[in-house]
């Protein structure tokens, strides 16, 4: 049984001001396995934080409904962590506190020993060590996704759910904490929803591809399977003779322009 269900989901906006609503995507339907490491990939601006917000149970959909484990999302839940692009860590605290923060919700019955062990453990497992007592200032941007990976896996959720969250971070860096997001992934056996629009990320992380039309209106058009083995590196992957087929697939699905051919969505739920 798939763990996060959408069904027939569809987002409105109606701009102040504006007479009409605006339709951001329709019908969107998907499915993620427990376990599985889902991305979906769309230009800007095609609903893809809104559809994650949604999932987050941070927005509503203004038709359809979404399910974790059978049950309807109607709110955010310490079962469904997000890590957003512009890393939303408290600047007040530190490192260790915006991880205790998320930790003390999370276990209300811990006491201050077991709660600093365990901030303790996921900061020493996205390698932080050290950078305990700074605040988020005085950190990279690297730095900062790190502390937000930490919050979102120490409460042990269902799923995680990733805005681009590589997207303000430098090349270099993005690698080493793709490769660290990779291992805290199978080490934990989490559910992974990331919205992207960075071709080389889905296909270097993902189990499965969803392609969305740009809005408005916007659907999803395409899946694909990345049948790479892994483990997975940058070189493995370009190496491998799938890589080049599924990545002139996506670019050219992204170079088009009309992609107003309703009938070719796929239905991702029936
Ligand atoms: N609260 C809001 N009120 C009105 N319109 C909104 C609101 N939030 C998003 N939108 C509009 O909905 C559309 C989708 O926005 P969204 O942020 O989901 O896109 P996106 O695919 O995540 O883009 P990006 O890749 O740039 O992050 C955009 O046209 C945006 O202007
Ligand atoms: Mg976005």
């Amino acid at each position: 049984m798939a763990l996060l269900k959408v069904e027939a989901v569809s987002k409105y906006f109606t701009s102040p001001g504006a007479r009409s609503e605006f339709c951001v995507f329709k019908d969107v339907s998907l499915k993620v396995k427990e376990k599985e490491f889902l991305s979906v990939l769309g230009h800007s601006g095609c609903g893809k934080s809104t559809l994650l917000n949604i999932i987050a149970g941070i927005e509503a959909a203004s038709d359809g409904y979404a399910y974790l484990d059978g049950k309807q999302i109607i709110g955010p839940g310490l079962d469904r962590m997000v890590v957003f692009q512009n890393f939303a860590l408290l600047p007040w605290l530190t490192v260790f506190g915006n991880i205790r923060i998320a930790v003390k919700a999370a276990y209300p019955g811990w006491d201050r020993n077991k709660i600093h062990q365990w901030v303790q453990k996921y900061v020493d497992m996205v390698g932080l060590k050290g950078a305990e007592d700074k605040r988020p200032s005085e950190l990279s941007g690297g730095m900062r996704q790190r502390v937000g990976l930490a919050r979102a896996f120490c409460v042990g959720p269902r799923m995680l759910l990733l805005d681009e969250p590589f997207a303000q971070i430098d090349a270099l860096t993005r690698g080493v904490i793709q490769e660290e997001l990779v291992r805290m992934w199978e080490d934990t056996g989490i559910t992974i929803f990331m919205v992207t629009h960075d071709v080389d990320e889905a296909i270097l992380l993902s189990d499965r591809i969803l392609l969305m039309s740009p809005g408005p209106e916007a659907r999803i058009m395409e899946e694909m399977h990345v049948d790479i083995p892994r483990p997975r590196s940058r070189t493995s992957v370009i190496e491998h003779p799938a890589y080049y087929p599924l990545r002139n697939r996506i670019i050219r699905f992204l170079s088009r322009k009309d992609e107003d051919d309703q009938t070719k969505c796929v239905n991702l739920v029936a």
